[in-house]
């Protein structure tokens, strides 16, 4: 097991839990997402982890061994990229990489190259002696990452990374960890973008008030709740006629208005849409868009909770 978390309890002020009993698991090889609203807990288990906070009870192991704040030797082997950019504006692209990357390598030939390799990765040689106040925040963010994996590590973990990216960085980022996970690396990921955790992770626990609320893949995850599809169509007239007798077909489970859309959500199994068409024909309604989709994990997170995960 690449990480273990075993029932973390983490109060900062008194009464209020930020960690309640937490426990999950990362193996090896794996994305691991973290999926949670803000506040719910993911900073403070990334820092309770990496031995940088205290707890009030649990266990921790990193690689099968006790973590602790003084094991060095389980630190060097991972790779932290913080939520804030934490990066020096005195020293250069290089100059930083290098200077965390020379916390776990001494030797400076090694250095150099795990440097290079790095600036590579992240696509920054234009910007090799430029000082990150002259780089836009999507760019400092590739410096970030560059300084957390330059030395190799075998658990890299991201804490928000996409946070305030453009796209063309944000997709430099997503591909980026992608690769590093093929060549190896066990990734812990958290983000409260349900779309991002979706399209990267291969487990994912959702979080709420410092508990896992869910886990499993997204598939897993999808299949915990009732909700199997939802239609929205554009109507020009909505009226309580014909949504009454929506409401009452078979494996709906809701039926309203949003302004001139209809929104219907179903349960699992066969489509609800020629029944809703057929209803919507026969009291001579005009329609036009129609979609359909399928759950996704914010839907899975409003089911268990009643709230959105961005609310
Ligand atoms: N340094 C701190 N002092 C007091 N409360 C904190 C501190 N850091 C986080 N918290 C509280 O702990 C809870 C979890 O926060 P955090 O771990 O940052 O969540 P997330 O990373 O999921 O947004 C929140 O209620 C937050 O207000
Ligand atoms: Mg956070």
């Amino acid at each position: 097991m690449i990480v273990r978390l075993s029932e973390v309890t983490k109060t900062y002020r008194k009464g209020v839990k930020a960690l309640d009993d937490l426990s999950y698991e990362v193996r090896e090889g794996e994305i691991f997402g973290l999926l949670g609203p803000n506040g719910s807990g993911k900073t403070t288990s990334i820092n309770c982890l990496l031995g940088l906070l205290k707890f009030e009870s649990g266990t921790i192991e990193i690689f099968d061994q006790p973590m602790g704040p003084d094991r060095y030797d389980l630190k060097a082997q991972i790779g932290v990229i913080p939520q804030n950019v934490a990066v020096f504006y005195e020293l250069t692209v290089e100059e930083n990489i290098d200077y965390f990357c020379g916390l776990y390598v001494k030797d400076k030939q090694r250095r150099k190259k795990l440097v290079d390799e790095a600036i590579e990765f992240v696509a920054l040689g234009d910007y090799r002696k430029v000082h990150p106040n002259k780089l836009s925040g999507g760019l400092q963010r590739r410096l970030n990452i560059a300084c957390g994996i330059a030395h190799k590590p075998r658990l890299i973990i991201f804490d928000e990374p996409t946070v305030g990216v453009d796209p063309q960085s944000r997709n430099n980022i997503l591909e980026g960890i992608k690769r590093l996970n093929q060549e190896g690396a066990t990734i812990i990921y958290t983000s409260h973008y349900m779309e991002e955790v979706e399209q990267l992770c291969d487990y994912i626990i959702i979080m709420d008030k410092g508990k896992v609320i869910a886990h499993g893949n997204k598939e897993a995850l999808k299949n915990l709740i009732m909700l199997g599809e939802t239609i929205e169509i554009k109507v020009e007239e909505p009226n309580d006629e014909y949504l009454k007798p929506i409401r009452e077909l078979p494996n709906v489970l809701e039926a309203n208005f949003k302004d001139h859309t209809l929104i219907v959500k179903s349960g699992k199994g066969a489509t609800n849409i020629p029944n809703v068409l057929a209803i919507l024909n026969e009291h001579r309604v005009k329609y036009g868009t129609l979609y359909s989709s399928l759950p996704t994990l914010n839907d899975v997170f409003l089911e268990l909770t009643g709230k959105g995960l961005r609310d």
